[in-house]
């Protein structure tokens, strides 16, 4: 299993949502977090305001994914969230060592 963790513009969260929808990705965990890559102390532009600060709003989504799932995953989350400006946002792939659904104690796979 692997830990998808994509970080997006915030408008873009509904057709990401719906193209992992697409795909058959249930479980997700979205949070609304404030980030910069490597245009620190550049201007950015979001919803049309050009901003001059260091941290702009961004949304992380969360996906615990059978490792034969990720490349799918990947290409999905970047096909709808990106529009080719800069702060499109970045995907990060972590290893999962284990998932318990707490409710009836299935494991691993069977627990996504
Ligand atoms: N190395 C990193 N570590 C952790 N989070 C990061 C890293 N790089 C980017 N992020 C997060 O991703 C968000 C979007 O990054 P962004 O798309 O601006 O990356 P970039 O490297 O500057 O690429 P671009 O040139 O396309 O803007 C940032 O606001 C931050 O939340
Ligand atoms: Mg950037």
């Amino acid at each position: 299993m692997k830990k998808i963790e994509a970080i997006i513009q915030p408008f873009k969260l509904e057709e990401v949502k719906e193209a992992l929808k697409g795909i058959g990705i249930d479980g997700m965990t979205v949070s609304e977090v404030r980030g910069h890559g490597r245009q620190k102390g550049h201007k950015e532009v979001y919803r049309g305001q050009e901003y001059q600060v260091d941290l702009l709003p961004k949304v992380k989504l969360e996906m615990v994914v059978a490792a034969s799932r990720v490349e799918e995953v990947i290409k999905t989350v970047v096909a709808a969230a990106r529009t080719g400006k800069i702060g499109d946002g970045k995907i990060f792939v972590y290893e999962v060592s284990e998932a318990i659904r707490i409710r009836n104690d299935d494991r691993s796979e069977a627990a996504l």
